[in-house]
């Protein structure tokens, strides 16, 4: 039953982020928000750790005033890169 609940959860999660494969976070944001990076730019365990809602992390996104972030501050982007991290 655990089984069956846990594979439904899987499956939940990756229709609903709509494609296949590594997610808007692993493809967009990742290219500066790496573990170690040199921009200054938050990790994702940063980010987990400093805003506890995905509403909370897309605010913050929209709210940085960095020009790195620009292209990267539209709704559904953002929302997208959310439910990767916000699962
Ligand atoms: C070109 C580099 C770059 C890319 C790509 C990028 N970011 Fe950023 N982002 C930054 C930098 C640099 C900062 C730090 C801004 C600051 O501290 O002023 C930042 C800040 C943020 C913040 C605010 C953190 C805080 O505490 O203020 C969030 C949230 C965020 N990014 C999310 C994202 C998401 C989601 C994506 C992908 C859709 C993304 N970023 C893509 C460079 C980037």
């Amino acid at each position: 039953m655990k089984k069956v609940l846990g594979l439904t959860a899987v499956l939940l999660v990756v229709s609903l982020s709509g494609v296949a494969g590594a997610g808007t976070w692993d493809t967009k944001c990742t290219m500066c928000h790496k573990d170690g990076n040199m921009m200054k730019a938050p990790t994702k365990a940063a980010l987990l750790e400093k805003y506890k809602t995905s509403d909370a992390f897309i605010k913050a996104a929209k709210a940085s005033k960095n020009p790195m972030m620009k292209s990267f501050q539209a709704d559904d982007i953002l929302k997208s890169a959310a439910k990767d991290l916000y699962k």
